[in-house]
């Protein structure tokens, strides 16, 4: 197995030298050839050698105590000996040096130590098999004149720091020997580039053969192989000072070295003490994707497929006939340029190596969002991702210029998100549907941290983010006792048979489908007692382990407000998951209030109604549901209307039972949609109880306004809604802002009112809006209100940059009956 480092010693000393040998060539000492020194554990020796069928003799290093010696680092690899006639010497100026001939006065070698030791100086084998160059008295590594691994050749050791130091620019490369015999210096190098994000580089002769990937937190992006185990652990330090990588052995009694093989292959072996031989344990290059750039710019490549080479989604081949010849070098240019205007968005690839990363830039504080929000900014910045995907992700990368030697995983890849042209992401989302795309729109945010609903309740409820004390009711606190009493009672999980349900939706048929959510289509159903349910079909791509799914629904069922929509039961039938709903035959308020015919339907009244329902609807997930809820995606068209147009939060807890799913693909959850996200979620990723609150003002002034937020425009400023909103207020005109329709039927002070309380809503502070229970108050009484400040996303230059990154998220507009999401579809 590990022939090629096999070595056949010449010497094969005498016992007794072996048995008694030091470990330290004392000052102005020597070992000849036939001496050694032996680390004190016995684990290596450093001496003369000459390889397998070669008679020039080397200063080296080998495994004393196993494999026959397996050489891992030799002094003089360029400057063999022709005899036996060396010394290996510290010098007078305290540098170890290798000499040879009659009368030892030809210096064949010499450690390159730079600093001369003010006292004397000892050389020392150490049973990390690093020979070191240390002043006498002092063993501390920090003081070592010069050391064996900070000059490797073909081996990198446990313990070794393999990388570069910033400080002193001393690189740390591997080269590989000639041939098995020869251990001069041969073609291939793999080494530390500390441009851009540090990466590994293979080369041959000087050209790139394959590399590492940037660290990624976990491993090397593309070194998927790469994991914990239980033989060595390893570490990544990227410091200001150094960036290397590391590893140490798990059991000193089971060796690994790594060891760039004279065919440029990178190799861990690890020692079998029964066969007495070198395992071969992994190797960094694994197949033919693994071959720098083969795909060309903008190509990635899938070991999968046939041919290998695809082009990024929105990309073409450059020179079609060549790449059909299988000449993917060029790679591919894009279908649609970019022109750094406004609609460009972010096309996200899960499960890929990220591209070479020389040209980029990275932030390793940054969250995702703000890492997107820069990117967009800069109309240099072509492809941006999470730097460390450790957790829930954090710091920031960003590519510029062409995207290099990608490929897709099946497992163990990463996200990154291409730029791309606003028609471009417009022709894909209207195709996506057809193929199973593994890539997602992501527009403006992803929120990485879509916990589990579960989950944040539980960190909401430590950290009592939810306030609401000022107004706190007595009966609501026993309200609130009581419905903690109850929560150990086991809920009964309503469990609707398959059957049931595929009768009640004619076998889910296309004229039972009322729209597509976020995490599969939804169905109308009529029961045998012609209850008529809505039906939620989970795509099989979210689906969730089935105690999750079941802890899910109870958590959802508990939920029980006249303002939200009722979870009625669920349905489990082998893969199939299913959440039945009641039934809401009006559909979403968007469709109305936005509808020039239907929203004459609202009068005054109904929309007064409306408000209030969703108010306290919300302060009900907020304050007095028993779990504390922040929806986070407050819009109209999450507000459905039952029969006798009573409104209903939906889409309420629904984030938990597809999360962690968002690597997965061809679901995209995208809480929040701009327009209606509060400054700091959108921004900085902040949500608490005032984030909704932000959503709520923005829903009111639409519903009064008749206008959406986002696509509102006024000939005489570039403010959005909210900005227009709060300068009829100051100038006393918000009688203005009412929708023409309502004016007849509606009783002004009431309406200017909710005017004002959604102001206050939608102010940019979030200490400064109020809570839900201050805004049900405000709705419902005479109680005098403080002048809203400026709101959130007022003036226009903020709107446009919302805008122009926000372009994707129309695609869900208008699905009836849930969107909280963008998806794949
Ligand atoms: C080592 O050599 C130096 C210079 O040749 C000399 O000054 C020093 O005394 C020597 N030390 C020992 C311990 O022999
Ligand atoms: C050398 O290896 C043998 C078994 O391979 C073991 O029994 C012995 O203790 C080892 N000696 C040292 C000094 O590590
Ligand atoms: C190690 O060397 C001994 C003596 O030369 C030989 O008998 C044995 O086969 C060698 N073992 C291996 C694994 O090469
Ligand atoms: C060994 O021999 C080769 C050629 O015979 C010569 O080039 C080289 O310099 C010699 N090395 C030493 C250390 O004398
Ligand atoms: C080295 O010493 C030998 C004899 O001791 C002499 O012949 C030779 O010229 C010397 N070489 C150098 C480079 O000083
Ligand atoms: C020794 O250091 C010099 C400069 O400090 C450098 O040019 C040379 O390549 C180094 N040699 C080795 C073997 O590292
Ligand atoms: C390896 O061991 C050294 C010394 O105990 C320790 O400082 C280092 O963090 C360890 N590295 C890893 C990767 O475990
Ligand atoms: C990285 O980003 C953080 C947060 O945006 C910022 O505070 C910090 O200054 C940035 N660091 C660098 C080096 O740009
Ligand atoms: C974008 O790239 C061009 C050309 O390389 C450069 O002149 C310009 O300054 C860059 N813009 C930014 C914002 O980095």
């Amino acid at each position: 197995m590990a022939s090629t480092n096999l070595v056949f010693f010449s010497i094969f000393c005498s016992l007794s030298v072996a048995l008694s040998a030091p470990d330290t060539i004392q000052e102005n000492g020597s070992i000849r050839d036939g001496e050694t020194i032996v680390s004190s554990e016995g684990k290596f020796e450093v001496g003369f050698f000459a390889p397998a069928n070669s008679n020039r003799r080397y200063v080296g290093i080998w495994y004393k105590n196993i494999s026959n010696g397996t050489v891992v680092w030799i002094a003089n690899r360029d400057a063999p000996l022709n005899d036996t006639s060396g010394v290996l010497q510290i010098d007078g100026q305290g540098k170890l040096s290798l000499f040879s001939g009659e009368g030892q006065n030809q210096t064949v070698w010499t450690s390159n130590s730079s600093i001369t030791a003010a006292s004397s100086v000892v050389a020392q084998i150490l049973d990390s098999g690093n020979l070191v160059l240390r002043p006498k008295d002092d063993t501390d590594p920090g003081s070592y004149l010069w050391q064996s691994f900070d000059y490797p050749g073909d081996t990198f050791l446990p313990g070794m720091k393999y990388g570069i130091n910033l400080v002193t620019g001393l690189n740390r490369p591997l080269t590989s020997w000639r041939t098995p015999d020869d251990p001069s210096m041969g073609h291939y190098k793999n080494e530390m580039d500390p441009n851009g994000v540090p990466q590994f580089f293979l080369t041959r002769d000087s050209v790139i053969q394959f590399r590492s990937g940037p660290w990624n937190g976990l491993r090397f992006s593309g070194m998927p192989n790469l994991k914990p185990n239980p033989i060595y652990t390893f570490q990544f330090v990227f410091s200001s000072e150094e960036v290397y990588y590391t590893y140490n052995l798990t059991d000193s009694s089971v060796p690994t070295r790594m060891v760039l093989n004279t065919n440029g292959v990178l190799q861990r072996f690890t020692w079998i003490e029964h066969t007495q031989g070198w395992n071969l344990y992994l190797t960094a290059q694994m197949d033919n994707c693994d071959r720098y750039a083969l795909c060309g710019p903008h190509g990635s490549c899938d070991i999968n497929n046939s041919p290998a080479c695809g082009c990024l989604k929105g990309f073409e081949p450059k020179y079609p006939q060549y790449w059909q010849m299988s000449d993917w070098s060029d790679g591919c240019v894009r279908k649609r340029p970019l022109s750094c205007q406004e609609g460009e968005g972010f096309l996200m690839y899960s499960g890929m190596k990220l591209p070479d990363t020389r040209q980029s830039w990275y932030n390793k504080t940054m969250n995702l969002e703000e890492c997107q929000r820069v990117c967009l900014k800069n109309c240099n910045c072509t492809a941006f991702a999470n730097m460390d995907i450790s957790g829930e992700g954090s710091g920031c990368i960003h590519w510029f210029g062409d995207l290099i030697d990608l490929r897709d995983y099946t497992e163990n890849g990463q996200d990154i998100y291409v730029r791309l042209a606003a028609a471009e992401l417009d022709a894909l989302s209207s195709s996506r549907g057809r193929k199973k795309a593994r890539t997602i729109i992501i527009p403006v945010v992803t929120i990485t941290f879509m916990l589990g609903l579960c989950v944040i309740m539980l960190i909401l409820k430590k950290r009592k983010l939810i306030a609401g004390e000022e107004i706190n009711i007595r009966t609501r606190r026993q309200e609130q006792i009581r419905a903690e009493e109850n929560e150990n009672n086991d809920l009964e999980l309503p469990l609707f048979d398959f059957t049931t349900i595929t009768t009640a939706t004619k076998n889910f048929s296309l004229e039972n489908k009322l729209g597509q959510g976020g995490f599969g289509p939804v169905y109308k159903g009529t029961l045998e007692d012609g209850q008529v349910i809505a039906v939620k079909r989970l795509s099989k791509s979210s689906r969730q382990g089935l105690d999750e799914f079941k802890n899910e629904v109870l958590c959802i069922s508990k939920l029980q407000h006249r303002n939200l929509v009722k979870l009625l039961g669920c349905c489990i039938q082998e893969e199939e998951r299913m959440l039945i709903y009641e039934y809401m035959p009006n559909k979403s308020l968007d469709s109305f209030i936005f509808d020039p015919t239907r929203k004459l339907i609202l009068d005054w009244p109904r929309r007064a109604h409306i408000i209030n329902g969703i108010a306290r609807g919300l302060l009900y997930l907020h304050q007095d549901s028993r779990l504390r809820i922040i929806h986070r995606d407050l819009k109209a068209s999450n507000i459905l209307l039952d029969k006798k147009m009573n409104p209903k939060i939906s889409d309420f807890g629904m984030a938990r039972s597809f999360g962690g799913e968002e690597s997965e693909g061809n679901t995209n959850r995208v809480v929040g949609t701009y327009g209606y996200m509060s400054p700091e979620y959108a921004i900085d990723g902040l949500f608490s109880v005032k984030s909704d609150v932000f959503s709520f003002g923005v829903l009111v002034l639409e519903i009064v306004s008749g206008k959406r937020n986002r696509k509102f425009s006024h000939p005489d400023h570039k403010l959005n809604l909210l900005g227009h909103a709060w300068r009829l207020l100051k100038d006393n005109k918000s009688d203005e802002l009412i929708e023409a329709s309502v004016r007849d039927s509606c009783n002004i002070p009431e309406v200017l009112r909710s005017i004002h309380v959604a102001l206050l809503c939608v102010q940019q502070s979030p200490d400064d809006r109020p809570n839900m229970a201050t805004v049900v108050l405000m709705l419902s009484s005479e109680i005098p209100l403080p002048l809203p400040k400026e709101p959130g996303f007022f003036s226009g230059r903020d709107l446009s940059d919302m805008e122009s990154s926000s372009m994707k998220l129309d695609i869900s507009a208008g699905n009836g009956i849930t969107d909280t999401l963008i998806e794949g579809r």
